[in-house]
């Protein structure tokens, strides 16, 4: 995973340099994905093309690419790369400019994609904390600028835990790096989209997983408290695909195993993969 994208040239890893001017580097200024591959192959791409565009419209940033282009450079470098099963990071920064808070008049945007080897997860029980959500409130924007989620991240691997589950006003917005689902009465509840989670693609799509075979799963605000009672908690990202929580905050989560209703949701995406990629 040794050749990058860097404004317009696919380079060794080792000879990448962007400016120590560059806005991403001084004050965070930009937007990233992260998007998975299996076998070679881009799974979600135009939702995560997509989620970009958003991202880039709220940080007024014109997106420099096409669809198109975007799909374009994509594939060769992940062909590059030897295909198989990679972790695309892609990132877009406002570019090279004098320091100045606002934005400069005149910037050419930074683009920098690099792949990196994607071990598949597996279906095992991971422990999680709780932690205040001492985040932003704009955490819809998959902004570069990350030093809370990095310290509340460090906060579970220090308490030998995967994930920090976050409460903002004594509700559940989300994880550091990944969104929650909780089963109550057997019904799998995710929070609502809004400005204070990430609008994540794989928790769409294990929405969409359940709603297809009407397994019950409802977009509702979670409290705390709803937390600590759930039968099952599930974390969701592009890398982590779907985890199940079987550890929060010491305490075991139903019965310390992953659960019925995961067991169920974990093969029903396994099978969506199969589909798409094979028919
Ligand atoms: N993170 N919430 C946050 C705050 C995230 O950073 C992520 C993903 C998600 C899950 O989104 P998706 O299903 O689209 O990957 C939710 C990526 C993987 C990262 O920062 O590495």
């Amino acid at each position: 995973m040794n050749t990058i994208y860097l404004n317009g040239e696919f380079l060794p890893l080792a000879q990448a340099c962007i400016s120590v001017q560059d806005r991403g580097f001084i004050f965070g200024d930009g937007v990233y994905e992260v998007i998975p591959v299996y076998d070679g192959k881009f799974f979600r791409l135009s939702q995560h093309l997509q989620r970009l565009a958003h991202s880039l419209e709220k940080i007024h940033l014109a997106n420099p690419l096409t669809q198109a282009q975007w799909e374009t450079i994509l594939g060769e470098l992940v062909e590059r790369n030897g295909g198989g099963n990679q972790a695309v990071y892609l990132q877009i920064t406002r570019g090279e400019a004098e320091r100045t808070h606002h934005f400069p008049a005149k910037v050419t945007p930074t683009i920098f994609i690099r792949s990196n080897s994607f071990a598949i997860p597996t279906s095992a029980g991971v422990k999680a904390i709780t932690l205040e959500d001492t985040r932003w409130s704009h955490c819809d924007i998959k902004s570069i600028a990350l030093l809370s989620s990095v310290l509340l991240r460090q906060q579970a691997v220090e308490a030998d835990a995967t994930e920090s589950i976050l409460i903002r006003q004594g509700q559940v917005t989300e994880g550091a790096a990944t969104n929650v689902f909780i089963i109550l009465e057997g019904i799998a509840i995710t929070p609502p989209k809004s400005q204070f989670i990430l609008a994540g693609i794989t928790r769409e799509l294990i929405l969409e997983l359940m709603q297809e075979v009407e397994l019950p799963c409802r977009e509702e605000p979670i409290t705390k408290s709803q937390l600590r009672y759930a039968e099952e908690i599930w974390i969701t990202s592009s890398t982590r695909e779907v985890s199940p929580v079987t550890n929060l905050d010491g305490q075991m989560v139903g019965h310390g195993q992953p659960g019925q209703l995961y067991t169920k949701v974990y093969s029903l995406f396994q099978n969506y993969k199969q589909r798409v990629f094979h028919g």
